[in-house]
């Protein structure tokens, strides 16, 4: 019955169904949760506002493959222990420091959790929106203010085909040119 139940829901879906259900999906008119808001506590509390924001250390330090490549990429240990080998913290931040070097030292690395996370049937690259001048606030919101990072775009297909559609993007809208 269940089996049933499954095949008869697709062909619906199918005939005629679907093309309402992207629409709807297309114009946020459904718009299926991917975590807005969602802000997960690290291993570490790295706080952005602090790095990026006080001292302007410049988002591809860290994030350098931003430009090249589909993902950004995380910092490993060792970008962060080029100043904190030497820089002086407030001692309530020290034993996150000593985690971070006994880390280091031992050849381990700090599972960041991640924050953004687009379904498997979505291909995203960051570096044709990076080389098309898009800032990284446009899509991650203020994030030098950030203490700790949040989903801050609701990355709904909405989402991503609102902007594409915009004509000084120039950006394809084909469903292949996001989906696998
Ligand atoms: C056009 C929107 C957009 C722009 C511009 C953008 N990002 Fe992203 N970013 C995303 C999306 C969408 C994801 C989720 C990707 C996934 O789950 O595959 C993401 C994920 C990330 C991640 C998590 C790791 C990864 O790559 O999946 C980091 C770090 C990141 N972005 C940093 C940056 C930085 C730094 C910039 C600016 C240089 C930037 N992004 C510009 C949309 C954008
Ligand atoms: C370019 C130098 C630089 C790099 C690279 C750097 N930091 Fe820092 N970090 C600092 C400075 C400077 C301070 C703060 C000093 C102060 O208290 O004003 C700091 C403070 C911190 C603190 C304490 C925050 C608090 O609440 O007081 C943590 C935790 C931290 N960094 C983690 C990291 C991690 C993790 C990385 C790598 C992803 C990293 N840092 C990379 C310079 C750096
Ligand atoms: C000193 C290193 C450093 C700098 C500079 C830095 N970041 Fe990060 N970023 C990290 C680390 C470490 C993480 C993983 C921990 C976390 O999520 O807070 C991260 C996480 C992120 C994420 C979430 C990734 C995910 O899991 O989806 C985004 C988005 C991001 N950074 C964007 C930026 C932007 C934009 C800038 C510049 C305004 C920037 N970062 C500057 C080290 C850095
Ligand atoms: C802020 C506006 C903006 C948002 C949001 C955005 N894009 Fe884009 N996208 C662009 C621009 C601009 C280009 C580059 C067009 C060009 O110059 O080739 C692009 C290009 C792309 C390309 C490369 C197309 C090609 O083959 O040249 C893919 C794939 C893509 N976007 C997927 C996505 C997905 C998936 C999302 C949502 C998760 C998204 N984009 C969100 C503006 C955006
Ligand atoms: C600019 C990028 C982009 C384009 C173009 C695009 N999509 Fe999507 N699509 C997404 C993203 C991102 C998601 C995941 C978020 C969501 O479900 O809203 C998605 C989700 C979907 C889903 C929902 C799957 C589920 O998880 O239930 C369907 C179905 C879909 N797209 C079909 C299409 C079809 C058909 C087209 C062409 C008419 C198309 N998409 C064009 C980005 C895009």
């Amino acid at each position: 019955m269940m089996k049933k139940g499954v095949a008869l829901a697709l062909v619906v879906l199918v005939g005629g169904g679907l093309s309402a259900f992207v629409y709807a999906i297309s114009t946020n008119k459904i718009v299926i949760g991917y975590n807005k808001s969602y802000a997960p506590d690290q291993p570490i509390p790295y706080p952005h506002d602090l790095h990026a924001g006080q001292y302007q250390i410049d988002c591809k330090y860290c994030h350098s493959q931003v430009e090249v490549s589909r993902h950004a990429g995380v910092p490993s240990l060792n970008v962060c222990m080029n100043c904190h080998m030497g820089v002086k913290v407030r001692p309530e931040a020290q034993p996150w420091i000593d985690k971070m070097r006994d880390a280091y030292n031992s050849g381990q690395s700090i599972a960041w959790k991640k924050v953004h996370l687009l379904p498997d049937h979505v291909k995203f690259n960051h570096a044709p929106h990076v080389k098309a001048g898009k800032q990284c606030q446009e899509c991650h919101g203020p994030i030098q203010e950030m203490k700790t990072v949040y989903q801050y775009s609701s990355l709904s297909m909405g989402w991503c085909v609102n902007c594409h559609k915009d004509k000084a993007n120039n950006a394809p809208l084909n469903c292949s040119t996001c989906h696998y």
